[in-house]
């Protein structure tokens, strides 16, 4: 393994105990549910935008890297009330799911994880949905077309082979859960084998040696070897895109969920610490993590949420003796508390977003200071993750 920097944590506020009570949680999902009704009828079987634009999604066909989420939330909402309103609008949804991986439409990436985790595997996962097994292990067959023997690593956007494309990204972590899925359904090695090879070339290469991260990495396609980090979505090659760091957090804690491999622990402790330590005053990232309180910068607390579930996640595993484990709980308390308080939108309109201040990406100015669907969908599930031991669609 290589050294890689575990900061001591000396964010003040985390230092100081915040407990989160059943009453708020539950007060906070209620919320959630309350909203998802008012969508029901709003999207009917279609689906949100990736982002909001004052708040407001738009409807839109199942064509985006994002739809997943939505059908993710109704999933959670059904085993929240067990109502069956949420069930039948996300069956059709599957079904539609099923339809894009059959006909390829808009699968020419890697997001195929992000896709059918919370839609499709999630409907196998809550009801025994066969039509979501089969999209999801069709949605991990295309995943795997995707995979660069020549530097082992799963090519996240653009034409296979092409030097300019020749590059994987962090968010990837979130994608590779499918394959281990997929492996243990079918019993068939390869999607794990591709999975361990993809998420060992991202510990190798995308996290630097003081515990910040790379967006984007570059490889040789000749030789294999690893060319240069940058970014995409972060603010420069040199900074920490926030979301970038916390997809970091949560998806080395569902590498260890599927392989507990034992490295994986001092990875994600140098990645917690780095990222806690740069919470501002209200607890909720700004975008990039080289910003502070007076930057005039926005916050991203869509990366708050996805921070929250990795933390959660992990603390299933951590012995109590572990050193920061408690300070760690702590942070992700005061993010569900700063996040239910100063971020959850109480307009409850058509088409609301939950979570209000996230950013889709600033060099392209889009979703700016606005809500996103993966913020909502990773909110929801933290908040069901303090609610109860969830079934992790993940
Ligand atoms: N995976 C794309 C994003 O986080 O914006």
């Amino acid at each position: 393994m290589r050294k890689i920097n575990v900061e001591t944590i000396k964010n003040d506020n985390i230092l100081k105990n915040k407990n989160v009570t059943k009453e708020q949680i539950e007060e906070a999902i209620n919320q959630v549910i309350t909203q998802i009704d008012i969508n029901l009828a709003y999207f009917k079987q279609d689906f949100p935008t990736p982002a909001t634009k004052d708040n407001i999604y738009m409807v839109m066909d199942n064509t985006e890297w994002t739809n997943g989420f939505y059908t993710g939330m109704l999933w959670l909402a059904y085993d929240y009330t067990k109502n069956d309103k949420y069930k039948k609008i996300a069956e059709l949804q599957v079904n539609n799911f099923y339809n894009r991986i059959q006909k390829q439409i808009e699968v020419e990436h890697h997001d195929l994880g992000f896709l059918y985790t919370p839609s499709c595997v999630a409907a196998y996962k809550e009801v025994g949905s066969e039509i979501g097994k089969e999209a999801a292990l069709l949605a991990a067959d295309k995943l795997i077309t995707r995979y660069q023997a020549v530097g082992k690593f799963i090519q996240a956007w653009g034409p296979l082979n092409e030097e300019s494309y020749y590059r994987f990204i962090i968010d990837c972590m979130l994608n590779i859960p499918l394959l281990y899925w997929a492996t243990e359904q079918t019993g068939k090695n390869i999607y794990k084998l591709i999975a361990d090879n993809h998420f060992n070339t991202s510990l190798e290469n995308v996290i630097r040696e003081d515990a910040s991260t790379y967006h984007t990495f570059y490889m040789n396609p000749k030789t294999g070897e690893a060319v240069k980090g940058a970014t995409r979505q972060g603010y420069s090659d040199s900074s920490s895109w926030a979301r970038g760091q916390a997809w970091g957090i949560y998806g080395v804690a569902l590498n260890y969920r599927h392989t507990k491999k034992a490295e994986c622990i001092e990875y994600y402790h140098a990645l917690t610490n780095y990222f806690i330590n740069r919470l501002p005053k209200d607890d909720v990232c700004y975008w990039d993590l080289i910003f502070k309180d007076g930057d005039k910068q926005y916050k991203d607390s869509s990366a708050a949420a996805i921070a929250i579930c990795g933390i959660l996640e992990m603390q299933k595993y951590l012995p109590e003796t572990y050193k920061d484990k408690k300070l760690h709980q702590n942070a992700a308390n005061r993010m569900m508390l700063s996040l239910i308080e100063n971020y959850m939108n109480k307009d409850f309109k058509k088409g609301s977003c939950l979570l209000k201040h996230g950013v889709y990406s600033w060099h392209s100015g889009k979703g700016c200071d606005e809500g996103n669907i993966w913020g909502d969908y990773f909110y929801f599930e933290a908040l069901m993750r303090y609610y109860k031991d969830l079934k992790i669609y993940w």
